[in-house]
């Protein structure tokens, strides 16, 4: 866990500036900026009255709507990219990222970083050739409950980590040639980028996926066997309750596994026997068990939040991750460490997965 420091206590800053003053940026990128060493330099939009209004709420100095002409009047250090898609459903983030690296920024942008891999493969090579950093906003990847998890599965007691099983709402275009069309596509892409985010994350590399769709409701279920051995299935449930929690993830180890429930909730059930130690003598106990309660050495961890504290860790911002997920880029570029959360080589792998489902239904397709 990491102590959280405010902007106002840090000394050495980042000069920033914003592309993109939407519903995300207001909600929940701006207000981390308050737990970030960074300075709010200048802010654009292409709608120059959210841009002049976001300016007067959050402290930007200066205010664009046209980010061309900012990156060239000001000194800035890194930019945070939060636009969205254009008007013909593509990710304007590849766009916009290499010309501000080609201007001397790093830079931050959220997903879905591209709408092929292709374009991340060209983000990678500008930001060799310019030798600036780039990191994409995969905020699953910072949320406490996932990097706990990442903790208790590459832990000697956990063993191997073996299977894995996550959900998901989401459907897809049931015709392959839907599948082809940007614009069909946005809402799958927009999306997908969630649970394989967290899948690349905790298991590593893909090696092949094969998937099929229910017909009525355009839910699927995708068989993933990742490289390292490992096997999992992603189950986009896209006619799941809207009331319902979206996620529910479990990774198995080798005699223990561990659960996180709608994002928050972490159950860790460690290797170990039901059977308490004074019955272990007679049998193994079957049979003869009055409790179901074993001896503490071997019982389930369990964190959930509270919420009776002003505490950090109970703003969405933390328990989402986003306010990890930009201290952690801050720091990256103070640092000149690289970026391995959350890096272009995970957002290629992503990609590469996402294209996969260009494919029929019903056939092992092995990933780049
Ligand atoms: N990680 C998350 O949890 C999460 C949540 C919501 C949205 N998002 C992502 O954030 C992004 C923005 O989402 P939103 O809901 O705020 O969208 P939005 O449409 O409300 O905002 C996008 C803003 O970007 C501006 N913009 C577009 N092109 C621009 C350009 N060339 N120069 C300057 N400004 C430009 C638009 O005018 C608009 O104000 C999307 O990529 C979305 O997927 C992520």
């Amino acid at each position: 866990m990491k102590y959280i420091k405010y902007n106002i206590e840090y000394e050495n800053k980042l000069n920033v500036a914003v592309i993109g003053c939407g519903g995300h940026t207001y909600r929940n990128i701006l207000p981390c900026f308050a737990y970030a060493p960074v300075n709010l330099v200048a802010v654009c939009d292409l709608d120059i009255n959210k841009a002049l209004k976001v300016a007067k709420v959050f402290g930007f100095e200066k205010v664009y709507d046209d980010y061309h002409k900012m990156l060239s009047d000001v000194k800035i250090d890194a930019v945070f990219v939060i636009t969205g898609y254009d008007k013909d459903s593509k990710s304007l983030y590849p766009k916009i990222a290499i010309e501000c690296m080609r201007k001397g920024c790093h830079v931050w942008i959220e997903k879905p970083p591209a709408s092929s891999s292709a374009e991340i493969r060209e983000m990678i090579q500008t930001s060799h050739e310019t030798n600036k950093k780039i990191m994409v906003g995969f905020k699953k990847m910072f949320f406490p409950s996932i990097q706990k998890l990442k903790q208790i599965i590459s832990s000697q007691e956990f063993g191997e980590t073996t299977s894995v099983y996550i959900r998901y709402p989401q459907n897809i275009p049931l015709n392959v040639n839907d599948r082809q069309d940007n614009k069909k596509m946005l809402w799958f892409l927009d999306h997908i980028v969630h649970p394989l985010s967290i899948l690349v994350y905790l298991m590593g590399e893909i090696k092949s996926i094969y998937f099929n769709i229910n017909e009525k409701v355009g839910s699927s279920i995708t068989n993933i066997t990742f490289k390292s051995g490992a096997i999992g299935t992603l189950h986009l449930a896209a006619s799941a309750s809207q009331t319902s929690p979206l996620e529910h993830l479990e990774v198995i180890g080798e005699g223990a596994n561990v659960i996180v429930e709608n994002g928050v909730k972490l159950r860790y059930y460690k290797k170990g026997d039901r059977v308490v130690k004074e019955l272990k003598h007679l049998n193994g106990g079957y049979g003869r068990m009055s409790s179901y309660i074993g001896d503490d050495e071997v019982a389930p961890i369990f964190w959930e939040p509270e919420f009776s504290l002003g505490q950090l860790y109970n703003k969405n911002i933390f328990m989402l991750g986003y306010a990890q997920e930009i201290l952690y880029f801050c720091e990256s570029v103070l640092n000149n460490e690289p970026i391995m959360i959350g890096s272009l080589e995970q957002a290629l792998h992503i990609l590469n997965v996402y294209e996969a489902y260009k494919y029929e239904q019903g056939v092992l397709v092995t990933i780049k």
